[in-house]
């Protein structure tokens, strides 16, 4: 089946949002499946992802099958009027699968073996366990692709291993001959001739393993990049058996929320549903904006609509302290995730667990029971999006800027060894979408090489290391008439993180019009520069540039009178992290420049709006009341009711309004 034909997300949701969980009836006697239905009806809930973690259920020993239960399952959810996606459960490998064969448990840097007893203690280069993973889920699709349940398939979860064993060795050597050739070609990339590392043999070529001193950062780039494609042979090895037997069933595999251990702009374009699991501290008085940031991502990835997998109804149990989310907070981010483009609000996990390493992590069924305010904000938010689906389902949302991320630069620039460790590309990446969210400019994000036609700005928070072709495509963006803002650290390494002559890509410094990059200076904790109209914090930097392109210049210190901010025709270069309040003012300014308009002019700061198809959401972050002008009368979804020339919205309140 070419790509073109695969099924999609609108396959399952069929012009409604789906809206479910993890569902995990291993753990319950029948009698409360019964009441699960009830409550699952009582709720809205038309979706439920069954057996995540079922293997040692489904396969008690060696080759055996189990599958009464979950036709039981399968039935019961199929009378009661819910979509079953299925997952294949080779995340959790059944304890007799590690004692019988060791080969299939992984081993981390030092060479300990991680051993059953948790979950993920898979070898993804073992032979072994990719024999026993594609004959479960060979048994599983045969038996249950014809059954009228099921919506869609779930590969393994969250895929995030890593192994450093012997099989491992064997299988990175592989992929290194794929993509060198010649071991004089892998000698050259990863610079060997530094600290006699030369290989005169592949058989010494190893995994990014424990070492004395700094690693080779090039080996443990492509050990980053090997263990990314690893994983993703795992879940293509499982989805094309699925998918053998139900061409017209979706596919997913769920993301962490930009996870930085696999590299999900390859992954997505082998998904026919992207999805992601999305847990934001409800205490992080940024949490909204993370959920933002990966919201916006996810949407890039599945071009188009997505699906929330995994949200908490209340509080998780994995981090210091585990906060609850206080009323209302759960259905502001689930409403968040719709308005920028999820066709699915699902949670882990339906019924919250007793026993084992999760049972004080929240269900929407809590320990409380269906009297407790986990269940009843759950049903409340079931019927509203029951009320708003058919509206929303399958719509679009527009964007005039895009924001460049690619794991291979964060990983490039992530190694030991470098100016500053207290870089962190995540938080610059979540600096910078800040700043457009609170400027209420909406966002997609691209990979560096993707076809960046039709968005009027690219902003690059940071790409330290880029490949001709990415740095083409910037190029030719600026070139065809689109503006450009790019943040420190970009454009410094090549693909194998061998630094640029003149410690950043020439073409890049012609663009920006930096002449000489004389030195960087990386800024401790806490302290800031003083540039003309901002502080920055974190970095800056020795430059010369073209006296025209200076915008901004630093006062006070060593860099005193030095640029800070360049400007050239339609190319912006930053050379400092400025303050959240002057990286908004400044974005908000390139954008009005480049023709990017907000949302909507003169919000409060605390209401987020998002346009999604016809549909404007607004979304109140705050917890007091704040009335939003809107000239016009306009029709509130949720309500059900006109509003005009303006809405008041209540503690954590948010508005679906169709024009
Ligand atoms: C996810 C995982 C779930 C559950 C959840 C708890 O990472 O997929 O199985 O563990 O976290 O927050």
């Amino acid at each position: 089946m070419t790509a073109a034909h695969r099924p999609s997300l609108a396959d399952a949701t069929r012009g409604r949002i789906l809206f479910g969980g993890d569902y995990n009836p291993e753990q319950w006697p029948e009698e409360t499946w019964h009441e699960d239905v009830r409550l699952m009806r009582d709720a809205g809930v038309n979706s439920v992802t069954l057996g995540v973690f079922s293997w040692s259920r489904l396969e008690p020993e060696p080759g055996a099958r189990e599958f009464g239960w979950l036709d039981t399952l399968m039935d019961l959810m199929h009378a009661n009027g819910v979509g079953v996606v299925l997952a294949t459960p080779t995340s959790a490998p059944p304890p007799w699968l590690g004692r019988l064969h060791p080969d299939t448990l992984p081993r981390d840097e030092n060479g300990d073996v991680e051993w059953w007893g948790g979950r993920q203690h898979f070898s993804h280069s073992s032979a072994t366990y990719r024999r026993y993973a594609a004959a479960i889920t060979e048994d599983l699709a045969a038996r249950y692709g014809g059954h009228p349940a099921l919506t869609m398939w779930h590969i393994n979860n969250e895929y995030c291993t890593a192994d450093h064993g012997d099989e491992a060795a064997v299988a990175f050597r592989r992929w290194l001959r794929a993509r060198y050739g010649t071991l004089d070609a892998l000698n050259t990339a990863w610079g060997t001739d530094f600290w006699s590392q030369r290989h005169d043999s592949w058989e010494s070529v190893l995994p990014a393993r424990r070492t004395h001193y700094l690693k080779n950062p090039a080996q443990v780039l492509d050990f980053r990049r090997f263990t990314s494609d690893m994983l993703l042979e795992c879940y293509l090895a499982e989805r094309d058996i699925v998918a053998r037997h139900t061409p017209h069933l979706p596919v997913t595999t769920n993301f962490m929320p930009l996870f930085f251990g696999q590299d999900t702009w390859r992954w997505a374009e082998e998904e026919d549903v992207v999805s992601v699991d999305l847990y934001p501290d409800p205490r992080d008085p940024q949490g909204a904006r993370h959920g933002a940031l990966v919201q916006d991502l996810t949407r890039s990835q599945a071009r188009g609509p997505w699906m929330l997998m995994e949200q908490a109804a209340g509080p998780v149990n994995w981090r210091g302290v585990n906060h609850p989310k206080p009323p209302g907070l759960n259905r502001l981010w689930s409403l968040q995730a719709v308005a920028r483009g999820a066709d699915a609000v699902c949670y882990f996990q339906w019924r919250q667990s007793r026993q084992g390493a999760e049972k004080f992590h929240s269900g929407m069924v809590g320990h409380a029971g269906e009297r407790g305010r986990a269940f009843q904000e759950v049903k409340r938010l079931g019927a509203e999006l029951a009320a708003i689906g058919p509206e929303v389902s399958g719509s679009r949302i527009r964007a005039d800027i895009v924001i460049l991320h690619d794991w291979h630069a964060w990983w490039a620039g992530s190694q030991d060894g470098r100016p500053s460790t207290h870089v962190d590309h995540a938080a610059v990446l979540h600096a910078w979408h800040r700043a457009l969210c609170e400027a209420h400019l909406t966002a997609d994000f691209a990979h560096p090489e993707h076809d960046l036609g039709g968005y009027r700005l690219v902003v690059v928070p940071q790409l330290y290391a880029m490949t001709d072709a990415a740095i083409d495509n910037l190029l030719a963006h600026v070139r065809g008439g689109g503006a450009l803002v790019t943040g420190f650290l970009t454009g410094v390494a090549d693909q194998d993180d061998r630094v640029r002559p003149g410690g950043m890509d020439a073409r890049l410094r012609e663009l920006f019009g930096i002449r000489t990059l004389h030195e960087w200076w990386p800024l401790e904790p806490g302290e800031d520069v003083v540039t003309d109209g901002f502080r920055g914090t974190l970095w800056s930097e020795e430059l010369e540039a073209e006296p025209d392109a200076v915008e901004a210049v630093y006062r006070g210190g060593e860099l005193d009178g030095l640029p800070a901010v360049l400007r050239k025709d339609r190319a912006w270069y930053v050379s400092t992290l400025p303050e959240p309040e002057a990286l908004r003012a400044l974005l908000a300014r390139i954008a009005a420049d480049a023709g990017a308009r907000p949302v909507l002019e003169g919000l409060p700061p605390e209401v987020e709006a998002v346009r999604r198809g016809e549909l404007l959401f607004l979304l109140h972050h705050g917890r007091e009341p704040v009335t939003v002008a809107l000239p016009g009368t306009r029709h509130d979804l949720l309500t059900g009711k006109p509003c005009t020339d303006e809405i008041t919205l209540g503690r954590y309140g948010v508005a679906v309004l169709r024009p």
